[in-house]
């Protein structure tokens, strides 16, 4: 299975420019699973709820779920991309799953950061995986990575690929990833956004590149420079993330003592 993400510098508010340029940059790639950033269509910088409520689109009738629907028709692939969903008077940020069969799912992000917890309700899906053509897909958005409980849920739920649309601004994810994969044995594509946005006065966020596909044994696979725009995709077989034992007497899962974990829930 073919795996990989578009790393690259959403114009702020310019949807339409943005969304064009992922269709061009995936026109002439050999893909199954394109993973974009979070809110990749949109930017990331929102300074007022009138913004937030200007930007945001109802799934899966919306200007950029349809344009994913029909870029994964018309190419045969499946693709994880952040956006602001409206859905009543709440929005969320969120990540719509397409593949050639349709719409797959949605998943909205549970752990919010910074401002985004000003403008945005925390998810109320939950995690979520999909056993599709390529593999069992799951999702988490940019911060939930801050949360081990994340992956390791999904993992329990069978993941056997991590889509993870991102905007990081923090230094630590790139390197906390490789962590993320070896202790629950799965693969993870994150794809984060390179630029800067400054739409406040007194503050700039800089995103830090730096995409990357890891594999359930801690290895980065392909990652991106910090600063450059990229398509990057990597053949994985998903099957390897079914297997997890690191020796005849250790199955990382099974292994598990919940009954010693009870702070955790
Ligand atoms: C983030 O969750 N966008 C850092």
């Amino acid at each position: 299975m073919k795996a990989g993400f578009y790393q690259f510098n959403p114009s702020f508010g310019k949807k339409e420019e943005n969304i064009e340029k992922v269709v061009l940059a995936v026109r002439e790639t050999d893909i199954d699973l394109l993973v974009l950033p979070e809110f990749f269509a949109t930017g990331y910088q929102f300074v007022s709820h009138d913004e937030v409520a200007d930007l945001s689109e109802t799934i899966p009738q919306g200007q950029t779920t349809e344009a994913l629907l029909a870029l994964s028709r018309e190419k045969g692939i499946y693709i994880v991309a952040g956006l602001p969903e409206m859905a009543g008077d709440k929005f969320y940020n969120s990540a719509v799953f397409t593949g050639p069969e349709g719409l797959i799912g949605v998943y909205r992000k549970t752990h919010l950061f910074f401002e985004e917890t000003l403008f945005f309700t925390p998810g109320d899906t939950g995690f979520k995986v999909w056993d599709t053509k390529i593999g069992r897909i799951g999702i988490m958005i940019c911060f939930d990575w801050f949360y081990p409980e994340s992956a390791r849920t999904l993992a329990l739920m069978g993941a056997d690929v991590v889509a993870h649309p991102a905007n990081l601004v923090l230094p630590f994810c790139p390197d906390s990833m490789p962590v993320r994969c070896l202790e629950n044995m799965i693969f993870a594509v994150t794809a984060n956004r390179t630029g800067t946005e400054q739409r406040k006065e007194n503050q700039s966020l800089t995103f830090i590149g730096k995409s990357e596909i890891v594999s359930p044994r801690g290895e980065i696979l392909i990652r991106a420079p910090e600063d450059e725009e990229v398509i990057m995709v990597m053949d994985i077989d998903p099957a390897a993330a079914r297997d997890k034992s690191l020796n005849q007497f250790n199955d990382i899962l099974r292994n598990r003592k919940p009954q010693f974990y009870g702070p955790l829930s």
